[in-house]
């Protein structure tokens, strides 16, 4: 299991308020919700494939797996925030969350929220939630056509163990997608393990070359990397706006 400071972020009343609304609140200047459109995105590259099973890796409050089951069968959300995934559970078993979104200083206004708001209430029988960790998975999560890891490779302590071992949950052929702004910090992942983001031996070394690598035994890459942007509101009157790359990745048959 991980066990450092920053695991514990995820758990803080500040972050599940953060990505209560992140999921199901306001869009702000323009930017689509950044959950459903990568689970959106997922599904049309998905279209001609079989669409079973997927896992949503790092599901944090939900609403990807929300949006997958639109399309899949059978739909997991895994995270290893505790908090998320009490969210996310009480959104799948009541179809509405309620939390409270910063305002300036110490004020705050509450927000009600409802799976039926995103004509979701249907599919919230096909997701089910679990606590767990992407580094140590139980062999139960396992035959998935699709797992969608979302801002998650540069949250992990060691990206690398996680990616040299995440084709055995895949079926043949199943799909691997990844989403990242690539915002490497020691304080989540030790320096070494990151993947890319810096130079050595005079080359600069990007995170895609160093997903390449990480994957290319047993994935071949699918089409081109695309950037989805994403903000998340911290106040009324701060965001962080944010662009992470899509890539994807066929594993080997
Ligand atoms: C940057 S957030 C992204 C959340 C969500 N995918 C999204 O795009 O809104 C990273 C998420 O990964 C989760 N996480 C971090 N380390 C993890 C691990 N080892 N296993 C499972 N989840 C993890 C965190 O709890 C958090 O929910």
């Amino acid at each position: 299991m991980q066990n450092c400071l920053a695991d514990n972020m995820y758990e803080t009343d500040a972050l599940v308020s953060q990505y209560c609304e992140f999921h199901y609140g306001d869009s702000y200047f323009g930017v689509e919700n950044y959950p459903a459109c990568c689970a959106r995105l997922c599904c049309e590259i998905m279209a001609e494939r079989k669409r079973g099973a997927a896992l949503d890796l790092g599901c944090a409050v939900g609403r990807t797996s929300f949006e997958l089951a639109r399309e899949f069968s059978s739909v997991t959300g895994l995270d290893f925030s505790r908090r998320f995934i009490a969210v996310a559970t009480r959104m799948a078993e009541e179809g509405k969350i309620a939390y409270e979104i910063p305002l300036e200083g110490e004020l705050a206004a509450p927000v009600e929220r409802r799976l039926a708001e995103f004509d979701l209430d249907a599919v919230r029988r096909r997701v089910k939630f679990y606590p767990g960790d992407a580094l140590s998975l139980p062999q139960e999560f396992s035959g998935y056509d699709l797992i969608f890891a979302g801002n998650l490779i540069d949250r992990l302590k060691n990206p690398r163990v996680f990616l040299s071992a995440i084709h055995q949950r895949l079926v043949p052929g199943g799909l691997l997608v990844l989403t990242s702004p690539y915002t490497w910090l020691n304080e989540f992942t030790p320096r070494s393990e990151w993947l890319g983001g810096f130079s050595a031996g005079g080359r600069d070394f990007t995170t895609l070359e160093g997903l390449r690598t990480s994957l290319n035994p047993h994935f071949s890459i699918l089409g081109k990397p695309r950037d989805i942007p994403f903000v998340i509101r911290e106040t009324a009157r701060k965001y962080q706006h944010s662009i992470a790359e899509m890539t994807v990745w066929e594993r080997c048959r």
